[in-house]
């Protein structure tokens, strides 16, 4: 048979690594599949590390970035860009992922052009519309659009059929975020011999910080910002890292605040093999990001979610997360607690993620091969309740 065209169209770091381990995947069955990657490039330096990560050449590569760009720049730019390279390629269907501006824009050029679209993390809602903004909206439109919808988890799968979306178009499949963890811990990576190196020999404890959403800039952000001055006060043994997005106006808030402060290290975000093993060390992370709450759990490492809402509860209920809010007080108090009471700090590390077991990737394929009629049976689907759920800070000896 000829194989079948797919697409992956994405912009961002987070998008390239979840859609990664689906590349290797759908490069893995090359007589099935002819996988081709279209990137936005939404973001610039963030997304290349990416690309480096997985090996992907793209086919098309927009370059949309701009400086200081605004949500309509992204999405007028990606979608009469995504348009043409459809035009171009003539895939047979389009993968895209989450819920950012390049997902909504990419979903909605295939729909002009009548091309399927599968949506990878699909169903994640905190049912706030400015909250992630403008996240929350892009994944609800993104879904409009779909036509075959990868959950990771049996929640989202729920939230997707409680908006009419058929059963089944929908995967359970876990997050492939989780696939492309395990294969990072694989190759055993280290801080020795890169910019953090000098992370391996701080004493003490270290709290890893990373903040960036558009909805926690000003007030909020200040917040934050003052807990994590009265955390270090409280405990001397504590030294933070954070590496400051690139989003000008979270560099500008993350320098003024916390430029100066005594025990916090800014640094720029490292590539994802330098970041796996810090999270690793860390001994607390605290976040307004997605995709830690998925990773950091299945590291051992307990998440507070900075953040008035999140759209991944697993990880609280399971207890491997905490939604903390933007109110210092609040903050201070759940930090306190972790990093003054034993058996408080270990219960959330031992708790694990609920988000996948790694195999995401290969689900999604043979979702895909379904849909295809390739296969005559639906595929097996992830359920986080058959004790495959991921620890692979304790599986890896990490
Ligand atoms: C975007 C996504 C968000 C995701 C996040 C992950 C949207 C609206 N938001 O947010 O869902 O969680 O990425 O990082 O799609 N910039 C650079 N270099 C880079 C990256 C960004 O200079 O490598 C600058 C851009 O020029 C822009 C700003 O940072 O001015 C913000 O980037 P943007 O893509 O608009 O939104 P993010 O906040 O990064």
């Amino acid at each position: 048979m000829t194989p079948i065209p797919i697409a992956l169209i994405f912009g961002t770091r987070p998008e390239a690594i979840k859609l990664g381990p689906v590349w290797s995947s759908l490069c893995q069955r090359p007589e099935v599949f002819l996988p081709q990657v279209i990137v936005t490039a939404q973001h610039r330096e963030m997304l290349d590390q990416m690309l480096a990560v997985f090996n992907i050449t793209p086919t098309v590569d927009l370059d949309i970035m701009q400086p200081a760009q605004s949500l309509s720049d992204i999405t007028t730019n990606a979608l009469i860009g995504v348009q043409q390279a459809l035009a171009q390629l003539q895939p047979a269907l389009v993968l895209v992922q989450g819920d950012t501006t390049t997902t909504f824009a990419a979903s909605l050029a295939a729909f002009y052009q009548k091309i399927p679209i599968g949506h990878v993390e699909a169903g994640l809602r905190t049912a706030d519309k400015f909250s992630p903004f403008p996240e929350e909206i892009n994944r609800r439109l993104t879904s409009v659009l779909a036509d075959i919808h990868f959950a990771a988890t049996p929640r989202a799968r729920d939230n997707l059929q409680a908006e009419g979306i058929p059963s089944e178009a929908i995967f359970v499949t876990g997050n492939p975020v989780l696939d492309a963890l395990r294969t990072i811990l694989t190759q055993k990576p280290t801080l020795a011999g890169t910019e953090l190196e000098w992370v391996e020999e701080l004493p003490g404890r270290l709290l890893l910080v990373t903040l960036h959403r558009r909805e926690n800039l000003g007030e909020p952000f200040a917040h934050i910002c003052a807990a994590l001055k009265q955390i270090l006060q409280a405990h001397p043994d504590v030294t933070i890292i954070y590496p400051v997005h690139p989003n000008p106006e979270v560099r500008e808030a993350a320098y003024n605040l916390l430029g100066d402060v005594e025990r916090v290290i800014l640094c720029e975000p490292p590539d994802y093999l330098v970041f796996v093993p810090l999270m690793a060390r860390a001994d607390l992370i605290i976040t307004d990001s997605g995709g830690i709450q998925e990773e950091a759990p299945a590291l051992g490492v307990p998440v507070l979610v900075a953040r008035e809402t999140t759209e991944r509860p697993e990880a609280i209920e399971v207890g491997a997360a905490r939604l903390v809010g933007t109110d210092t007080n609040n903050i201070i108090a759940e930090a306190n607690r972790l990093l003054t009471i034993p058996s408080a700090y270990a219960k959330m590390s031992r708790a694990g993620s609920p988000f996948g077991d790694g195999h995401a990737a290969l689900r999604i394929c043979e979702a895909l091969e379904y849909f295809f009629e390739l296969r005559s049976q639906r595929p097996s689907e992830f359920n986080p309740s058959s004790g495959n759920r991921s620890q692979e800070g304790t599986e890896d000896g990490q």
